[in-house]
């Protein structure tokens, strides 16, 4: 039998993992490279194929709970039980793979998991980690993780990243923020952190960014590490209307309301809606539910704003009778979808970094609402480097008040600073389709992973 190359993804089981790793597999398959992504999940099914192409294979395993238990009581267990489930079943998936004739080459990894590098390494595969966030991101913790960078200990202390020639001043409010808050979330920081324990090792660096995004942070990974940029990972149907691909619904772990969104805005006109969207993981108080409500209901503008299901019950009763046709209220949208139709005006986003980057690549300006993790730097980066946006303005426990919410919307969608960014936002929409294009920086980055392992 004819051996084929094949490699295998495994991203960490959350939305803004998954959505980006997914598409990566597509890149890969649509290349020609075999691809099998291992889906951790709490209802795992038989392996199938993608309808994408027959080189796509998605392997679901457990992430080791039974029906009725919570997986979100505990962090730690959650990791550790996740751990176990992928050290039991890929060893098997290796050896299946083998014997069917598609030699696994390499284990393409989500950085949450340094650990899977060993075990790469343990059947003989090249291991490339995958970072879903920025480097702006990866290369604080690295600091952080050699000792060589002090985070200031109040929220108005300065500082900066010396040997970073690409970094703005950054506050304390402008840091990872499991930095500032590590008593309160031990664990999390320790993992973010680990991202970059074993980083000096590993065979391929693999992120979802694009050159020119982070061009000066660019030389310095680069000097360190064998880095292959290859976002924005935003299907190019996208970003290129004359391409056709087919969408990234296949991954999600909620259900869109494609319809109900999309008919919606086509009966807006042209950049009225303000998108509004806080991704798969934020929980907003109940307090600042009722002021984003608000802060919404008096702007002048449309808005569809994406509340999960469990956080619906914090909107405030009769608010969708009473702002009727102002707004659309959905539980989960297809962000994509949204964020390319042409009733969209900005994007009201918690600045995570998956809706960061499809913001960019499409071109919509944005207000930034950062709640946790990685976003305030990435919020940070988008208003003072990329000028694509503002940043709500919040107060010192974080808390962002209506009239903030209608200040941000109304200077976007009016005011003159919002043709500024409008026009930066037009500069980084093409400069991210550059990066995809054929011969791009994104898709040199793709055929030279490809041809390593073809
Ligand atoms: C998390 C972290 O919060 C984020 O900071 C980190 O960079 C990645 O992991 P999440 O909070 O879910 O992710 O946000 P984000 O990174 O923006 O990812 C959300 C994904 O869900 C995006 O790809 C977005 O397009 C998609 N989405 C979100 C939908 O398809 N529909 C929605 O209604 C909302």
């Amino acid at each position: 039998m004819r051996e084929e190359s094949h490699v295998i993804v495994l991203p960490f089981p959350g939305q803004g993992h998954i959505t980006p790793m997914s598409q990566f597999c597509k890149r890969l398959a649509s290349k020609g490279l075999k691809v099998t992504l291992v889906l951790v999940s709490d209802k795992p099914s038989p392996p199938y194929k993608t309808e994408h192409d027959d080189s796509f294979t998605v392997f679901p395993i457990s992430n080791g709970y039974q029906e009725g238990e919570d997986p979100l009581q505990d962090l730690d267990e959650y990791m550790e039980r996740v751990e176990t489930s992928i050290k039991t079943c890929l060893p098997k998936l290796i050896e299946d793979m083998k014997l069917s004739g598609h030699l696994p080459r390499a284990l393409v990894y989500d950085s949450t998991m340094p650990w899977l590098l060993d075990v790469a390494h343990s059947y003989g595969l090249s291991g490339a980690v995958f970072f879903t966030q920025p480097w702006l991101v990866s290369a604080i913790y690295y600091h952080v993780f050699k000792g060589s960078f002090s985070v200031p200990s109040t929220k108005y202390g300065h500082s900066t990243l010396a040997s970073f020639p690409s970094f703005p001043m950054l506050n304390a409010n402008d840091l990872p923020s499991f930095l500032c808050e590590s008593s309160s979330y031990p664990n999390i920081l320790r993992i973010v952190i680990d991202q970059l324990s074993n980083i000096d090792r590993v065979d391929i660096v693999l992120c979802n960014t694009f050159d020119k995004l982070e061009e000066k942070l660019l030389k310095w990974v680069q000097s360190l590490w064998p880095v292959l940029n290859i976002g924005p990972t935003v299907p190019s149907m996208y970003l290129d209307k004359r391409l056709s691909e087919d969408n990234n619904y296949g991954f999600s772990l909620f259900n869109a309301k494609v319809a109900e969104c999309i008919d919606w805005l086509n009966t807006k006109q042209a950049s009225s809606v303000v998108y509004v969207s806080f991704g798969s993981l934020v929980i907003l108080s109940e307090d600042q539910m009722i002021e984003l409500a608000a802060g919404l209901k008096q702007t002048r503008c449309f808005f569809l704003w994406v509340v999960r299901e469990t956080e619906k019950d914090k909107i405030p009763k009769n608010y969708v009778e009473e702002v009727g046709e102002k707004g659309l209220i959905v539980s989960w949208s297809p962000q994509l979808d949204v964020l390319a139709h042409k009733s969209i005006g900005c994007f009201l986003t918690h600045c995570g970094w998956n809706s960061m980057i499809e913001g960019l690549s499409l071109g919509v300006p944005m207000i930034g609402m950062p709640h946790w993790t990685d976003q305030p730097t990435n919020a940070k980066f988008m208003k003072d480097v990329w000028k694509v946006g503002v940043r709500a303005k919040a107060d010192g426990d974080g808390f962002v008040r209506r009239e903030e919410i209608v200040r941000c919307v109304g200077e976007v969608m009016e005011g003159e600073k919002g043709k500024y960014i409008r026009k930066n936002a037009e500069k980084w929409k093409l400069l991210a389709r550059e990066a995809v294009s054929e011969g791009g920086s994104s898709d040199k980055s793709i055929d030279e992973f490809v041809s390593m392992f073809c």
